[in-house]
């Protein structure tokens, strides 16, 4: 069976819960879709207004971060519990800017992964390699790491719900798209690792986006590509342009 094309907005530290409703009144029917599942990853405070402005679309919510405890005191934090109740259905978890600015490490990242799906939350988990990394050949390598990390403990039932977003770091924020043929390649080796650690069931049913520079100009090629589920997209959902790149056919 095909798999959905799952298309993923990742807002990032913008738009205030006044912006967000407005932003989403002007996206709505320009993300119509049938084939495609759209989802728009808002910054915490913005969740409900956001869930209360998609009623009625196939627009679902999702966070951008959620802490690994259910409660207590880690001031600033935002707990698996207050995410499901504010509506949100999604989760980003280790962002390569997370990794980079808050100090999220593979480790964090699991135990996240394995809170959101006690939640029911489904987690869009992140991972991608450094431009010096790439050029060290050991791109492959490094991602099998990050997958097989976050992985740990999942169980093959909760790896099929999952989402995967492969974003090559150089690629994010910086005009500079991975070719194609690139980002179909390390998208197939996670397809690999994760048939390895389940089966090739699990590994048919996973969703396994592409994310870095998407735009309306590339989408189509690179959702084109056999492993490539679709994307995470960052400077492009705040645009009218997001329309285009869920119905990049
Ligand atoms: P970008 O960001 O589309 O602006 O490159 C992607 C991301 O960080 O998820």
């Amino acid at each position: 069976m095909a798999r959905r094309k799952v298309v993923a907005g990742n807002w990032k530290m913008n738009m205030t819960p006044t912006q967000a409703v407005e932003l989403i009144e002007t996206l709505k029917p320009l993300v119509a879709s049938d084939e495609v599942d759209v989802i728009f990853c808002v910054p915490a405070i913005d969740i409900p207004a956001a869930v209360e402005a998609v009623k009625g679309t196939n627009i679902k919510i999702g966070a951008e971060n959620m802490y690994f405890e259910e409660k207590g005191a880690y001031t600033g934090e935002i707990a698996p519990d207050m995410i499901v109740d504010a509506g949100a259905t999604y989760v980003i978890i280790g962002h390569s800017e997370r990794r980079e600015y808050f100090a999220e490490t593979d480790e964090t990242v699991n135990k996240k992964v394995l809170k959101a799906f006690e939640h029911g939350l489904t987690p869009i988990i992140c991972c991608g390699e450094s431009l010096k990394q790439r050029e060290q050949g050991i791109t492959i390598d490094w991602i099998r790491q990050q997958i097989k990390i976050a992985f740990l403990e999942v169980t093959a039932e909760q790896a099929k719900k999952a989402i995967i977003a492969y974003e090559p770091i150089w690629a994010i924020g910086t005009g500079k798209t991975a070719t194609s043929d690139q980002a179909e390649e390390v998208c197939f080796a996670i397809r690999c690792c994760i048939k390895e650690l389940y089966n090739e069931e699990v590994a048919e049913a996973i969703t396994i986006q592409y994310g870095g520079s998407v735009n309306a100009g590339n989408a189509a090629e690179l959702f084109a590509k056999p492993d490539i589920d679709g994307g995470l997209v960052g400077g492009a959902s705040l645009k009218p342009d997001f329309g285009k790149i869920v119905n990049y056919k």
